[in-house]
């Protein structure tokens, strides 16, 4: 008799219950973690499924076809995630980044943007409201997605080279259907489109210049991300991380840069600009140069999980406190205390005490917490 190996990657390792605290609060539009940062952006993910396979994120060997997916009842609803998101923005959250997995799989997302969109922030403001998606089925959806509300948008592109981006997404997708869908999201006047490039030395590292030449001078910001130890399933090894200090020297060689100050301090993103005012870049340095001390965002997990670290071993589980009729102010009240005690900055510790293995902790995996 054959034996069939089932995989089942543990989707949220320790959950824990919030305590409800027993005197509930008002929230007072900012809230400020055990490290002076306030909560600003939440991050939610929407489905843990995506039509790509990519090696540094959901490699084919563990999401197989005998993988298996969260069921649709595990998933939070829209009502639920209108109702985290009111409640995270009482207490200053101004932005909102839906992820996945790949984010545009969930059914009727639109629907759900439409809703988000009529929130406002606490100074009465539009919600900075965007999504990240690999844009396959982007040139299909784009006119919807900004018709429904969505201020703007960020797209995965690893590669131009095909053979190089289908080695990388591991699903034949080709590079066309990304451009195309890029190409969609600027006519139909999605802003600032960026393109967000992981970049794993020894797989597409050769396409780091024709990149960046390629989208040089065009309306869409390349951003270079090293390639991080984040989930328990990428074999991530030091060795493979290319340094953000080497992608500039490479493109500087060739289209010389300079630096620009950052926007906000809590930018994941250093900003370049190619000195021939054709435009800029930015780079991601999650492994050589840690943002932990500037970090204010929280994640949501698709079946309603709270993160406070992309790198976090354990989360607090919100989904069943709605799921057990807690009232809005108890759970702002759990929320208020869980982000006072925060103190999560895995990438500076991992900076501080590894050179070139990852911890063996338990973590989650990015495509079910979300980029
Ligand atoms: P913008 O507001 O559009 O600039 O977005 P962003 O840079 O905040 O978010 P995005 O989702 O585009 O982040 C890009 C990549 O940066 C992610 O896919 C991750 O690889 C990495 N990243 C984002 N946030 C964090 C974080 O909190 N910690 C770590 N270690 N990496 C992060
Ligand atoms: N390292 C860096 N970024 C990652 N992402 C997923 N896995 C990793 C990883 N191991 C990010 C990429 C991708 C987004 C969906 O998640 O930015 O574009
Ligand atoms: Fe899917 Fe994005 Fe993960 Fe690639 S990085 S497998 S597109 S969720
Ligand atoms: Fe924030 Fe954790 Fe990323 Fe540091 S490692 S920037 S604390 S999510």
């Amino acid at each position: 008799m054959s034996e069939k190996t089932i995989h089942i990657v543990s989707h949220a390792p320790h959950a824990n219950m919030p305590a409800i605290p027993a005197a509930l609060e008002q929230p007072s539009g900012v809230l400020f973690d055990a490290r002076n940062r306030p909560l600003q952006d939440l991050r939610i993910s929407l489905t843990d499924k995506c039509n790509f396979r990519c090696v540094y994120c959901m490699p084919r060997e563990i999401f197989d076809n005998d993988h298996v997916f969260l069921p649709r009842s595990a998933l939070l609803t829209f009502e639920e995630i209108l109702r985290m998101t009111k409640i995270f923005v009482a207490h200053g959250v101004s932005k909102i980044r839906l992820t996945g997995g790949e984010p545009l799989l969930r059914k009727n997302i639109e629907q759900l943007i439409e809703q988000m969109a009529k929130i406002k922030t606490v100074d009465g403001k539009a919600l900075d409201l965007t999504l990240t998606t690999n844009g396959a089925i982007l040139a299909k959806k784009a006119q919807s997605l900004k018709d429904a509300g969505l201020s703007r948008i960020t797209v995965s592109l690893d590669a131009l080279d095909d053979a190089t981006f289908k080695r990388m997404n591991d699903a034949d997708f080709p590079v066309s259907d990304v451009l195309n869908g890029l190409d969609e999201a600027y006519r139909v006047g999605l802003d600032s489109i960026k393109v967000n490039m992981v970049v794993k030395g020894g797989m597409n590292d050769q396409e780091i210049l024709p990149m960046a030449r390629y989208f040089k001078n065009t309306p869409y910001t390349l951003r270079f991300i090293e390639y991080m130890d984040v989930g328990a399933s990428n074999g991530w090894q030091m060795q493979e991380v290319i340094p953000s200090a080497e992608v500039v020297r490479r493109i500087n060689e060739e289209m010389p840069l300079e630096l620009v100050p950052p926007k906000n301090v809590s930018d994941t993103a250093e900003r370049w600009r190619y000195k021939d005012g054709s435009g800029e870049i930015g780079l991601i340095s999650s492994v050589t140069k840690a943002f932990c001390h500037s970090c204010v965002r929280a994640r949501i997990s698709t079946e309603g999980v709270l993160y406070t670290c992309l790198f976090a071993t354990e989360g607090y589980d919100l989904r069943s406190l709605m799921r057990n009729g807690k009232s809005d102010a108890e759970i702002s009240t759990a929320l208020a205390h869980l982000w006072r005690a925060r103190g999560d900055r895995y990438s500076e510790l991992r900076s501080a005490e590894t050179e070139g293995i990852a911890p063996a902790r338990k973590k989650i995996e990015m495509s079910y917490i979300g980029g």
